[in-house]
Parts: structure tokens; C-alpha cells; sequence
């Protein structure tokens, strides 16, 4: 395996200040030692997403979401840990270098490289004399020279291996190359994917070129658009077309608008409309919203203007509605798509009659369904579909003002939209969905569990002899909880505690949300030499109710053989002692 070395590990944890990385991010205020802000990884009102300066580590009370500065640069950009590591390396100018034989790095570097090399031919093909018809296309369609340079449009020509001849002198291992995307192979074969298409390029967050969309152009081939397929850079389901040029024209405008194609986006972006992002022949996913989310919490769907635009935004504008982001509906005039709308009328209108007269959700919902036209039992189908959209938007402020709206705009009295709802929750929750029967268990909910919480709390803080006693008092192995057995050995031989380091050694999502809340709980401990000794003695009676309970079965047995067990029964009355005391 090609490795960060542990020493390179250890000062980027070191280095990279966890407020510094955080509040590139989050909006953070001081309180107490520590700062709160708007957790990036749920949709909240009130602040329960805390960072700890002085342990370096973050949690988020409401999500659970906790870790290092690692983790938060990893899950914040969905990039992988040596990515994360590579960055704040960069950032806090700690040179990151890799050791042993595994090519790791190189393997993303070269998906990078490689993406980067077919951009740039593309690109240049375009503006060759070979992409002269294709580029006269574009111009036509009113896109600018200018757009097709920042959106670096591309062609891939019609022959096979205008691609391949420009990447094979690079020596890419194999997995590079078939992990790419860009190539097809055939026995023996390595040739181009993408053949007489014009070239989308797909950039990250980050701004790395990860993917591609083709369009077809110059044969008849019935595929409109080819995408590249997932691949380790390209995570559809998390991906805006545009997104790194638009972020903060959408944070400045506080909204974004949503629409179907690249063309749509490009031709948006040009018109002055920059506050646009393009979900591109995906399904909009949740995570789409998370992503969407950090930048605005409304968005406009420009979706086409057919009947597949419609439902296509219907569907797009719950799942927005779910995560906590407001839906609004551009109404396209019929038979076009942003495109041809700006192409026609130009951005002033889009911007006067598309968004100042956009619908909320619902209101576009109940028009597309011909709602004021439909017999009373086909409107009472239309509420009860909505209704059961409704049911799954988690936060109650939301749900509550959603059916107050479907009450007014429908109008049907409120209370008897009420009912019709709470009848619809039934109906649902009576067809458990997988989600709901796969609820966490909550965490330390016993006396004992919560002991061995106290234990690590304990251990995790700075009081000397509160932690000199747990160290001479404690056996390991009643402890029953793994993860907090693993944080218990982990803490009991340091002498000072440093959280963020810690942190590192817990690989899953799941084990960082526990121990992420206690390192950062640790100094709600008053008074950790009566928390040790209360904690050790709850855990010590544990392991004498067992004992109890095994000289129990014993004895049973002896009466059972009609033998004498009160030496046994003695010794239980001596242990209920003990544990009453
Ligand atoms: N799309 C896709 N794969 C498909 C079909 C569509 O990725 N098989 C995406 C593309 O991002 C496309 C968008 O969905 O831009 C909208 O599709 P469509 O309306 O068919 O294309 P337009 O963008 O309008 O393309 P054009 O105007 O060039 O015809
Ligand atoms: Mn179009």
C-alpha cells in the first residue's frame, strides 16, 4: 500500500486548526469554549453543530455528525481520506508525501490527469478546423465563443482512437485507464467511448474535471446523451453540472435555480443568470439537496416545459421539500426548455416572467393536476397524493405550514385537511417503511452503560488523580460496550489527551458520532473524582450481579440434587451486602 507516513498523518492534525478549516465553511459564533453554527450535514434552525478549538475536534448534537479536521474536509466535500489529507496539507503547507509501493495517490492523480488530457484535446479539437461545423452549431444555438471557453465545450471526433493515441503514451496502469470512464475495451482493443460527440466537462467541487457529458452531434446515433459512468471521481447522485462556477453567485443571490441540461445552464449562465446549477440526466437524490443546501435554501426548478418536465419537477420539488429546502416551479412556456426560452426571449424576461412569477411547489402542483377543474373524487386523489408527500417532510414546522398552504390554496378547511393527513399517517405507518424499523438503538440508556460513559469521561478530561484511580481501579474487561472499550485503552495511557488524534483511530461514521460527543461533553464533568469513584462502583457491582447470579443457578442445581447449598446462599447474601452498601 502506498502510505501517508503516521508522522505526516499526525502534524497535518497538528497544523490544520479545525476553526480555521471549519468556518471556511460554516458560519461559526462563539459561546462558552466553543463555537456553534448551522450544522452543513442536516438541515437546522438553531445552531446544534459545535466546534471545539482547543480539542480540535467538531460535533453536530442534532445529526451526530463528529470528527477530526480530516473527517470534516472528507465528508464535507465527499472526497476520500488521502484526498482530505493532501488538501489541508496544501493548506497549512505540511508537504504530504507518500511512501511504500501501492499507488493509491497516483491511481486518483492519474483519473484526475487523464480527465484533465481529454478536456484539453477536446477543447482544442472544437476549435480546430476538425471541430469548425461542431463549433458553428453551438455558435448558432446563441451559445458565446466566451461560454465555450469557461465551460471548456469540447468535440470528440468521429474516429476511435483520438483519445486513446493521446493518453496511451502516458503509461497509465490498466486500472487507470478501464476505471476512467473515457475508454471501451474489447478483447484486445482499447478505443475511444466517446466518438462525434460535443463534450460537457463535469467538474468537482473543487474544480477538478471528474466526468463528462456528450452530446451527440454529426451522426444518428439515438442516444442524445452519453455520460460517463461512476467511476471513484464521479459520484452521480452528488454531482451539480456547473456548481464550481456558480457557488457563489447562488449564495449571493441566496437562491439557486435548478435546471435539466448543460445547455440550459450555460446558455442561463451567459444570459447573467449565474445562480444556476444543472442535475444532468440523473435523478435528483437527497444528496443532491445536502449538497444544494449548503449554498441556498430555495431553489427555482427550471425544468422543461412537457409533460416529463412536469413530473420530473414535482418529483425534484418534494424531495427538496424533505430536505428542508424550498421548492419553487419556472413555469417554461410549453415545448421548450430554458434554453430556447433565453434563445427567444432573452434573460430579462426569463428573469421577469420565469422566476418573479415562479410558484411555490404546491400551488404548481394543484395547476399542473387541473386541480379547479377536477370532480370532487378526483381532487380528493390529487390532496391524498400530496398529503402522503407530505407525510414524509420530517421537520413538523415545515409539514405544518405545508398542509396550512394545501388547505388554503386547495380550499378545503383546514381542520378537515388535518384529519385527512392524520389519516394518511396511519395509512402509512402501518406499512412500515425499512428506514423506520432500522432506527439507531439509543446509546447508553442503562445505569451501567452510562457508567462506562463516565468512565471515558473521565479519562478523556485532565484531572490527574480522578484518572490515576479509574487507571489503578478498573477492569477492562467489564467493560461492555466495545467501541467505548477501545476509547477506554486508548485513553488510559496517555497523559494528555489530544481529542483530534483520537478521533483518527475510529474509522466508521458511526463510532465518530459517539466518541466525537463525548470528547466534546468531556467538560461537563464537575466533579471527576466523585464521577470516577461512582462510575467504578456501578461497574463493579455489575460484575458481582453476575456473580450473584451464578452462584443463583448453582444453587438451584444443588436443590435440585437435594444437596446442601447454604454455603452458596451465605455468599449471595454477603454480595447483595456489598452491592446495597
Ligand atoms: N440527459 C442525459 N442523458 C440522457 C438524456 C438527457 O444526461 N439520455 C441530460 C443532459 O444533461 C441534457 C438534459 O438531460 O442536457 C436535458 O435533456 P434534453 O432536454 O433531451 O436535452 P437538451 O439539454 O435540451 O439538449 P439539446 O438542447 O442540445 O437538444
Ligand atoms: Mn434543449
Amino acid at each position: 500500500m502506498a502510505r501517508i507516513p503516521q508522522e505526516t498523518i499526525d502534524r497535518i492534525h497538528d497544523t490544520a486548526d479545525i476553526l480555521d478549516v471549519v468556518s471556511r465553511h460554516v458560519d461559526l459564533k462563539k459561546r462558552g469554549r466553543n463555537f456553534f453554527g448551522l450544522c452543513p450535514f442536516h438541515n437546522e434552525k438553531t445552531p446544534s453543530f459545535s466546534v471545539a478549538p482547543d480539542k480540535g475536534i467538531y460535533h453536530c448534537f442534532g445529526c451526530g455528525n463528529g470528527g477530526n479536521a480530516v473527517n470534516f474536509i472528507m465528508e464535507f466535500e465527499k472526497i476520500s481520506f488521502v484526498e482530505a489529507i493532501q488538501e489541508l496539507g496544501d493548506q497549512f503547507g505540511v508537504p504530504v508525501e507518500f511512501t511504500g509501493s501501492d499507488d493509491s495517490k497516483e491511481f486518483f492523480t492519474h483519473l484526475y490527469e487523464i480527465h484533465q488530457l481529454a478536456a484539453d484535446l477536446y477543447h482544442e479539437t472544437l476549435f480546430s478546423n476538425r471541430g469548425e461545423e461542431a463549433k458553428k452549431y453551438l455558435l448558432d444555438r446563441g451559445l458565446s465563443e466566451e461560454s465555450l471557453k469557461l465551460f471548456k465545450v469540447g468535440l470528440a471526433p468521429a474516429g476511435s482512437s483520438h483519445l486513446w493515441n493521446a493518453v496511451k503514451v502516458k503509461n497509465y496502469s490498466q486500472e487507470v485507464l478501464e476505471k476512467s470512464g473515457l475508454l471501451g475495451f474489447s478483447n484486445n482493443d482499447i478505443y475511444d467511448r466517446f466518438r462525434s460527440r460535443i463534450m460537457f466537462p463535469i467538474w468537482n467541487a473543487s474544480g477538478k474535471i471528474i466526468a463528462f457529458g456528450g452530446r451527440v452531434f454529426g451522426t444518428d446515433d439515438p442516444a442524445k446523451y452519453m455520460n460517463s459512468p461512476e467511476t471513484p471521481l464521479y459520484r452521480k447522485s452528488e454531482i451539480f453540472y456547473g456548481l464550481n462556477l456558480t457557488r457563489d453567485a447562488i449564495r449571493k443571490n441566496e437562491c439557486a435555480i435548478m435546471v435539466e441540461g448543460y445547455t440550459d445552464l450555460i446558455q442561463l449562465f451567459q444570459a447573467g443568470i449565474k445562480n444556476v446549477v444543472a442535475v444532468s440526466g440523473t435523478a435528483f437524490t437527497e444528496k443532491h439537496v445536502q449538497q444544494i443546501r449548503r449554498f441556498s435554501s430555495k431553489v427555482y426548478l427550471a425544468y422543461d416545459g412537457d409533460s416529463a418536465g412536469i413530473k420530473a419537477a414535482l418529483r425534484a420539488g418534494y424531495v427538496l421539500l424533505k430536505g428542508g429546502v424550498d421548492p419553487h416551479v419556472i413555469e417554461i412556456p410549453d415545448g421548450m426548455d430554458p434554453d430556447d426560452w433565453i434563445q427567444k426571449d432573452g434573460g430579462a424576461e426569463f428573469k421577469s416572467i420565469g422566476i418573479e412569477k415562479a410558484s411555490g411547489l404546491l400551488r404548481f402542483h394543484l395547476k399542473t393536476a387541473g386541480f379547479k377543474d377536477l370532480s370532487s373524487s378526483e381532487r380528493s386523489n390529487v390532496i391524498k397524493e400530496i398529503l402522503s408527500e407530505a407525510a414524509g417532510i420530517p421537520d413538523p414546522i415545515i409539514r405544518q405550514g405545508f398542509i396550512k398552504t394545501l388547505a388554503q390554496v386547495s380550499g378545503v378547511e383546514e381542520n378537515q385537511m388535518v384529519h385527512m393527513f392524520s389519516q394518511q399517517l396511519r395509512k402509512k405507518r402501518s406499512q412500515p417503511t425499512s428506514k423506520e424499523s432500522t432506527k439507531k438503538p439509543q446509546l447508553f440508556t442503562t445505569v451501567n452503560a452510562k457508567a462506562e460513559l463516565g468512565i471515558i469521561k473521565v479519562l478523556a478530561g485532565d484531572h490527574g488523580e480522578a484518572k490515576e484511580l479509574i487507571r489503578e481501579k478498573l477492569d477492562m474487561n467489564r467493560l461492555e460496550n466495545v467501541q467505548l472499550k477501545k476509547l477506554a485503552t486508548l485513553l488510559m495511557d496517555k497523559a494528555h489527551v489530544n481529542p483530534a488524534e483520537i478521533i483518527a483511530v475510529f474509522d466508521s461514521a458511526e463510532d465518530r458520532e459517539m466518541v466525537s460527543r463525548i470528547l466534546m461533553e468531556e467538560d461537563d464533568t464537575t466533579e471527576p473524582l466523585q464521577m470516577a469513584e461512582e462510575c467504578l462502583k456501578t461497574i463493579s457491582k455489575v460484575s458481582i450481579k453476575e456473580k450473584i447470579r451464578s452462584l443463583r443457578i448453582k444453587i438451584r442445581e444443588k436443590e435440585a440434587a437435594d444437596e446442601d447449598a447454604i454455603d452458596l446462599m451465605m455468599e449471595v447474601v454477603q454480595l447483595q451486602k456489598g452491592i446495597n452498601d
